[in-house]
Order: C-alpha cells, then sequence, then structure tokens
C-alpha cells in the first residue's frame, strides 16, 4: 500500500523539490508531533498564524460553539453574522479611529488585492509604490506589487503602474507623488530577512502621502497581533496607516484576512457600480469566533508586551560566534548567519533534530525564528541551548 508520503508527492500539487516532508500526527502548544512519533519544537507557528500555539482550547472551544450555530451561511456582506460582528467591533476597539471599517476577506493576498482595489476607487489614480524584497502574496495583483524579480518574471505581463523603491531608501521616497495611487509596505520587511524601518522612514512616507493624496498601505500581514511586541507592527512608530492589511493570526489559526480603512474610504466599494469586492468565504463565521477567542487571549494575557520580555531572554541566550546579528523585534527574528551554505546545513540539521524553523524569500543568510507567543521562558532557553548546539556542529 502506498505510504502517505508517497502520496502526498503523487496527488498534491508541490510548491518546490523541497518540502518539509514531515508527516504530521498532532500538533499542541509550541510542538508537532510527527506520525512517527517524534516530537519537533514549532519556530515558526505556521509562518506567524499560531501565536496563542497549536491546539490552544479557547479557540477551539469557540470553534466548537460556532459549528453547533452554524458554518457557511452566504457570501460575505449579506447576512448579520454575529461572529463577523463581534470581531470587526473588537478589531475597531484596539485600533485607531480612522481605522474603523473592516471587509473580512479569505487570506492575506485577497486583503492585498481588496487593499489595492480601494485605494484604486478611493484616490481615482493607479498607480503603486512598493519596496523590492516586500512579499504581499501570490495571487496576481499581489504578485504584481511583490518585490522579488525572480518569481514574477515567469508570470508576466502583471498588473501595471507599480514602481519598486528600495526599503530605507529616503531619497527615493521623491516618487510619492499626486499620481499614485497607494504606498504598499510591511513596517518590518518579513521575507526581505526582517528589516526595520530606519528612523524617520516610516514618518516621512506618512508625510509625503498627507502632501499628494497617496494612500498609506501597511501590510501587516505577518507582523501584527503581539507578534512584534506590540499589538500593531505600526505603534512602534506611532505611524497610522490609511489602509490595514491582516491575515495570518487574525484567525487564530483559521483561514481569514481583513483589509481596514475608515467606513468613509470603505463606502467606494459598494456603490457605482455595487459589489466593489466579493467574496463567497470572506469572513467565515468559524474563522471570526476563532480570531475573537484568539485576540481576547491575546489582549488578557498581555502577550503582546509579553513577546517583547521574551525578546530579551532569547538575546540574552542565543549569543553564539556563528550569529553575526540577531535582528528582529519581539518574537519576530531573522537570526543572521551572513552565508547562505550554512543557513542550509542549519535548516537541514535543524528539521533532523526536532527543531522547525525556516528561510526567508529574500534573504537567504539567515533562518526565522518566529514561535508561538505562549512559549515559556523555560522553553526558550531550552529551545537556544539546542539552537547554539546545532550552529556548533556546523563548519
Ligand atoms: C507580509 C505578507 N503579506 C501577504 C501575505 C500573503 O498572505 P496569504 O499567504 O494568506 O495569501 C504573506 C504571506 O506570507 C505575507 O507574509
Amino acid at each position: 500500500m502506498a505510504s502517505n508520503l508517497q502520496l502526498f508527492l503523487r496527488h498534491l500539487a508541490q510548491t518546490s523539490d523541497s518540502p518539509y516532508l514531515l508527516e504530521v500526527e498532532k500538533a499542541e502548544g509550541i510542538y508537532i508531533y510527527a506520525a512517527d512519533g517524534k516530537k519537533y519544537i514549532d519556530l515558526v507557528s505556521g509562518v506567524s498564524v499560531s501565536g496563542m500555539g497549536h491546539g490552544n482550547p479557547k479557540i477551539l472551544q469557540a470553534v466548537r460553539d460556532q459549528l453547533d450555530l452554524y458554518m457557511h451561511l452566504h457570501v460575505y456582506g449579506e447576512l448579520i453574522q454575529k461572529p463577523q460582528v463581534d470581531l470587526a467591533v473588537r478589531l475597531s476597539e484596539i485600533l485607531p479611529d480612522t481605522l474603523d471599517c473592516t471587509y473580512f476577506v479569505n487570506s492575506g493576498s485577497e486583503a492585498i488585492e481588496g487593499a489595492l482595489k480601494l485605494a484604486r476607487r478611493f484616490t481615482g489614480r493607479h498607480r503603486t509604490i512598493a519596496f523590492r524584497n516586500a512579499y504581499h502574496g501570490s495571487t496576481a495583483g499581489a504578485l504584481s506589487v511583490q518585490g522579488g524579480e525572480e518569481f514574477k518574471n515567469a508570470y508576466r505581463p502583471l498588473s501595471p503602474g507599480v514602481s519598486f523603491l528600495d526599503f530605507n531608501d529616503f531619497e527615493s521616497l521623491d516618487q510619492i507623488d499626486e499620481s499614485i495611487a497607494c504606498v504598499l509596505l510591511e513596517p518590518i520587511q518579513g521575507e526581505g530577512g526582517i528589516i526595520l524601518p530606519e528612523n524617520g522612514f516610516l514618518e516621512l512616507i506618512r508625510e509625503r502621502c498627507n502632501r499628494t493624496g497617496a494612500l498609506m498601505i501597511f501590510d501587516e500581514v505577518q507582523t501584527a497581533f503581539g507578534r512584534t511586541g506590540s499589538l500593531f507592527a505600526f505603534e512602534h512608530w506611532n505611524v497610522i496607516p490609511d489602509v490595514l492589511v491582516l491575515a495570518k493570526a487574525l484567525g487564530g489559526g483559521m483561514p481569514l484576512g481583513a483589509f481596514i480603512a475608515s467606513s468613509e474610504m470603505m463606502k467606494v466599494l459598494s456603490h457605482d457600480p455595487v459589489l466593489g469586492h466579493i467574496t463567497t468565504f470572506g469572513g467565515h463565521p468559524v474563522s471570526c469566533a476563532a480570531g475573537l477567542a484568539s485576540l481576547e487571549m491575546l489582549l488578557t494575557e498581555d502577550l503582546g508586551r509579553e513577546a517583547a520580555r521574551k525578546e530579551q531572554i532569547f538575546r540574552n541566550c542565543l549569543v553564539h560566534p556563528m550569529i553575526k546579528e540577531l535582528r528582529g523585534m519581539g518574537l519576530y527574528f531573522a537570526v543572521e548567519l551572513g552565508d547562505a551554505e550554512k543557513v542550509k546545513k542549519f535548516m537541514k540539521l535543524s528539521i533532523e533534530n526536532g527543531i522547525i524553523s525556516d528561510s526567508f524569500l529574500f534573504h537567504d543568510t539567515a533562518f526565522r525564528i518566529s514561535p508561538p507567543l505562549t512559549i515559556s521562558p523555560e522553553q526558550i532557553k531550552e529551545v537556544c541551548a539546542q539552537l547554539k548546539s546545532l550552529l556548533d556542529l556546523i563548519k
């Protein structure tokens, strides 16, 4: 009989020739248990999704409660569904006043599509400024604003009118003028290797957008919900975007994305023509219920601020001659080895030794640490010791 590994390779479309090939039995807290009984520490959280840990009982209970009432009923926007309303209200309570209206979708890519469409409709312009080494998703529109050339070239032509600037290049911001519909960026570049904005960079973009009427869109798909040590990354710089894009941790482990703006701005999607964006499963009630339970736990247990404290434990413990820099904020790190070959060797060793880490799409000399926010100080110390002993093995 064919094994699940053989069936996976035969019947599931593959995304690369080097998947982890780890067959999962179950997952709990920061651990993933393989079908062969081996236990893995998850240092990636499904790429910053499972902030509250795997199998979180509060999220599971919220999912069960909602399943008992209803699952999908109708396309997004037609029926009043309490889980959507509750989550949208809660988001508006924790966000600045200008971000009071949420459009729920399915994923980060779809939220980017919606945000780009909103910017076109609201400004009546179509040109977009995006940044090199930015990742915003894989659908055609999101791919058009992605900053990694090799991923785009096979799929051209893509959406026109996108100009790419270098992140932290202050001078290039002169290109934000009255022809620009929006400036789209991650406040901290994720797949670029966790690159922080230099002092004044986000502020200058905000100022130029204010002056020219271009919308400032923050993609916080990876950085939101406590990941960087504050609820949202933009709070570190106190620069408020016109449109905020969320996904990943938003659904507490269920698929959910959103773009959030002012009610005034969002109104343009509902007339001339109506149905400016439509989505069948957007804001699925079970996803919204899970997302709300996850958000309440994050707030009640102050896990964002805890992430900032836990950052210091990582910084104190993860010191090794091979580590050139521990770049990032909160529980969102690039461990910079400065050498792509060493990263490849580390990735192989780590999975063999029960640690799930990840590389970055546009930065091959570092590996990623983005564990569940619920990781305990003891677990951090333990995993740092393990990471250091693996680094010792790399020549
Ligand atoms: C910053 C950022 N934006 C957008 C996306 C796209 O999200 P999704 O994979 O849910 O479409 C991702 C996914 O990794 C991301 O990291």
